[in-house]
């Protein structure tokens, strides 16, 4: 694979595009914006960073999408970001139609890119984009998982003065605060997290990184953008290097879990074809309800999309 595209140049988007750059995975890295001259800056940054950082994946900013020609995958981050008080739900009007518009442009130039979705309200913009594309469910996916999981790894590793390279982990379920993080499925260094740590503190644990975006919204006046690129950026480079890495995404469900015609956070392998399998953990009763909730919560937003009629 020689060519990644990423959409919209803000705070994520450039963030993902110049640790992409630094990962040296791809021969050229494209990034597109509305505002093309923030794009054009922002590359031409990052390309001037590569003498520093050694790397010779070249950067392009632009806000013509004939740019894009043949990419191989493409990261979508276009649309606003939350500000204090608002949930990821209440930018569905927006960005809808942000995520419609891009994908459309995007294949009228790559005939059959990987999309790796970012914009939020996240599961219901990656139904979006799989529903504007047509592409094969393998090739449309969302980034979430592996930002939240990070997030309760690193209160997790805090919380036991550990290194945060110690803390496996799988959470589940939609990006929102319905988000079930499984406790069952989390180690240190292979040790039951449980034998950790007290039940109380892994509960507050547990809650934290449910309401994890919220937080940085409230000390920054708008999300993340760090973790969220390097996320991105990640699922990428398991794509580039095919490395069946095994991550939560967002991917579309057809039985598994008894849920289907939905996108939902779930463990998934990750290689050259993008989702190469969804894995299937043999969840308990509580959890599963958890999932089923939180799975309830995106078919409700799922509904506000279709009658939008975007599509
Ligand atoms: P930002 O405001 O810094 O950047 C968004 C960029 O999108 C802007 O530069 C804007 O000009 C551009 N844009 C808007 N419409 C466009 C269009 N039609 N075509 C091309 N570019 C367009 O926002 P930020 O912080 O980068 O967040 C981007 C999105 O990612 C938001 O929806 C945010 O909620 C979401 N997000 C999702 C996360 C996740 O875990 N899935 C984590 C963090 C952010
Ligand atoms: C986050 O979780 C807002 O979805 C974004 O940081």
């Amino acid at each position: 694979m020689r060519k990644v595209t990423v959409v919209g140049a803000g705070n994520v988007g450039a963030t993902v595009a110049n640790v992409l750059a630094h990962k040296d995975l791809v021969k050229e890295v494209v990034l597109l914006d509305i505002k093309g001259d923030m794009a054009k800056g922002k590359a031409l940054d990052s390309w001037q960073q590569a003498p520093i950082d050694y790397y010779s994946t070249t950067l392009t900013g632009t806000d013509d999408y004939k740019k894009t020609k043949n990419s191989d995958i493409v990261v979508i981050t276009a649309g606003i970001p939350r500000k204090p008080g608002m949930s990821r739900d209440d930018l569905i009007s927006t960005n809808a139609k942000i995520v419609a518009t891009v994908t459309k442009s995007i294949l009228k130039y790559s005939k059959d890119p990987i999309i790796i979705v970012v914009s939020n309200p996240l599961d219901v913009m990656t139904y979006a984009a799989y529903k504007v594309s047509g592409l094969k469910p393998n090739r449309v996916f969302g980034m979430a998982g592996i930002l939240d999981t990070a997030r309760y790894r690193a209160f997790l590793a805090t919380a036991l003065n550990v290194s945060p390279k110690d803390i496996q982990a799988v959470l589940m379920g939609g990006h929102g605060d319905t988000m079930v993080p499984l406790p069952r499925y989390t180690t240190v260094a292979g040790i039951p997290v449980t034998e950790m740590i007290e039940r109380d503190a892994l509960k507050a644990i547990v809650e934290r990184t449910k309401k994890g975006g919220g937080e940085l919204v409230g000390l920054m006046g708008t999300s993340a953008w760090y973790a969220p690129g390097a996320a991105a950026a990640q699922m990428v480079e398991a794509i580039v290097r095919d490395e069946n890495r095994i991550f939560p995404c967002c991917a579309r469900l057809s039985g598994e879990y008894g849920l289907k015609n939905m996108f939902l956070g779930v463990p998934v392998k990750l290689g050259k074809d993008g989702i190469q399998e969804v894995l299937e953990l043999k969840l308990n009763k509580s959890e599963t309800r958890l999932l089923h909730k939180s799975a309830d919560h995106v078919k409700d937003v799922m509904k506000t999309f279709d009658k939008m009629k975007v599509v």
